[in-house]
């Protein structure tokens, strides 16, 4: 028997209160963070659905191991436990910890990176792209052109093109490129899957002109779960098996275990080839820590060894996968605008869509994001032109691609009556959109400005 109601496959043991605001009172402290969430206290925030990213809920069983951490600068008994968990997992015999996800990317695209490289990937993250281009290398986006259609229902929109993969190795030369990495689930493009016949066919083609291939494999087990429910053939592998086939297709990943890690900081490299994961350990040493904890504490790499584990549990990636849906389909039927179908670790509306009377030069986005905040103290993000906006030479705005609000959803950590809140949210949202008005920048750093930048209401 199975039934329609997916519950929350975890009861509570320990709580952390809420803070409970007026609208009056957000409307203030909104103003006071220059209408920027990344500027709020988290204290003044209801549900907070910034980042999935170290904010997961952990364990009792993860409690419990970091009891026991072993906090020793060499030879740790809970190194030992997260290197035998990742290998089991990856089938690689070289890893190295490091403290979250973008210090394994810059030792690794940092070392293979330099002046003429280039990196190719169905899309890189911010950082994976900012530690690329910060070694002088290029990085290109090569997903497939489905991903590239918001509304469009297809099963696997994270895949790479692998045409355009052979044609850029073809442009630049085999010799010049440091890496093709492909993003499981792929974040930047809405989270979406990546099947495990785009993974075989990457690593042919990467095989046929002898190039580097990694998996950048943060959300690989929501990854897993795609791949056995749409992919056929798989339906008979357990999560796990399909994440070792997957691994073993390439030569190394990059992990933030901040996502499917289950933990609040952490992550690793692993690789294939001994003289590349000598090269990276000097550089882990001189910068991160010794070999055997790469500026983990033993009891966060307890934590690792563990989540790593549980995130492969049916029940517990049946919830995870189903309850992002439910947010993202009861919103679609309510008419507001997404990326569809609904990824696995966040929802993506289109902001654009949404207020059609706000101009992207008033960043819709951010009008979305400063509506759900001040309406019900939800914090999300921008993914648009505040984001990723450029200005001419003229100083006018080149708007980027799209004007999307990520909903990211921190795992075990709302239960269902929260996301019927939020939805609740969103009907106010409709009701009164079309008075929103957008914003404008009033003061802005050079880089990465959407974490600091000042806004005005126009
Ligand atoms: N790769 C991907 C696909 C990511 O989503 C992230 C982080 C990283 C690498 C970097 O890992 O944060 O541990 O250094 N994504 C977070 C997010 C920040 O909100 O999507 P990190």
């Amino acid at each position: 028997m199975s039934f329609k109601t997916i519950i929350e496959p975890f009861k509570i043991k320990e709580i952390e209160p809420l803070s409970v605001t007026t609208e009056e009172e957000r409307i203030g402290y909104l103003k006071s963070a220059h209408f920027n969430p990344f500027m709020l206290k988290s204290e003044h925030v209801l549900i907070d659905l910034l980042t999935d990213s170290g904010t997961s809920a952990m364990s009792s069983k993860q409690w419990a191991a970091m009891m026991d951490g072993d906090e020793a600068y060499a030879g740790s008994r809970s190194w030992l436990k997260m290197e035998a968990v990742i290998k089991d997992l990856t089938g690689y015999e070289y890893i190295l910890p490091t403290h979250q996800g973008r210090a394994a990317e810059r030792i690794l695209y940092g070392y293979l990176g330099g002046k003429g490289k280039v990196f190719l990937s169905n899309t890189h993250f911010d950082t994976t792209r900012a530690n690329i281009e910060f070694s002088g290398a290029e990085a290109f986006d090569i997903p497939v052109e489905e991903a590239k259609h918001p509304m469009l229902d297809r099963p696997f929109k994270g895949n790479m093109d692998i045409k355009a993969l052979e044609e850029h190795i073809i442009k630049y030369g085999a010799e010049n490129i440091g890496g093709v990495i492909l993003t499981v689930t792929n974040n930047s493009g809405g989270g979406q899957p990546v099947s495990m016949q785009n993974a075989i066919e990457v690593k042919n083609v990467c095989s046929k002109y002898k190039v580097k291939y990694f998996l950048d494999c943060c959300r690989i087990a929501e990854n897993s779960y795609y791949v056995n429910h749409r992919e056929k053939g798989y339906e008979v592998k357990t999560y796990k098996q399909i994440a070792q086939e997957m691994f073993s297709l390439a030569d190394g990943c990059v992990m933030s275990a901040k996502k499917d890690g289950l933990v609040n900081m952490g992550g690793f490299l692993a690789v294939k080839d001994k003289s590349l994961a000598d090269a990276c350990t000097n550089l882990l040493i001189i910068t991160e820590g010794f070999a055997t904890y790469g500026g983990l504490s033993g009891r966060s790499m307890e934590a690792i060894a563990v989540g790593l584990q549980e995130v492969f549990e049916p029940d517990y990636l049946k919830y995870r996968i189903r309850s992002t849906a439910y947010l993202g389909e009861k919103l679609y039927k309510m008419g507001v605008p997404l990326i569809y179908p609904i990824g696995g670790h966040a929802v993506y509306i289109d902001a654009k869509a949404f207020y059609p009377h706000i101009p992207v030069e008033e960043y819709p986005g951010q009008a979305m994001v400063c509506e759900l905040y001040t309406k019900g103290g939800i914090r999300s993000v921008e993914i648009g032109s505040v984001m990723f906006g450029k200005y001419d030479e003229d100083g006018k705005l080149i708007p980027a691609p799209n004007e999307l609000v990520r909903l990211a959803i921190p795992r075990r950590v709302y239960t269902q009556s929260h996301i019927e809140y939020v939805i609740e949210v969103f009907e106010l949202l409709l009701t009164g959109k079309e008075k929103v008005k957008g914003l404008k920048i009033v003061e802005e750093p050079e880089f990465l400005r959407h974490f600091t930048a000042k806004f005005d209401k126009i």
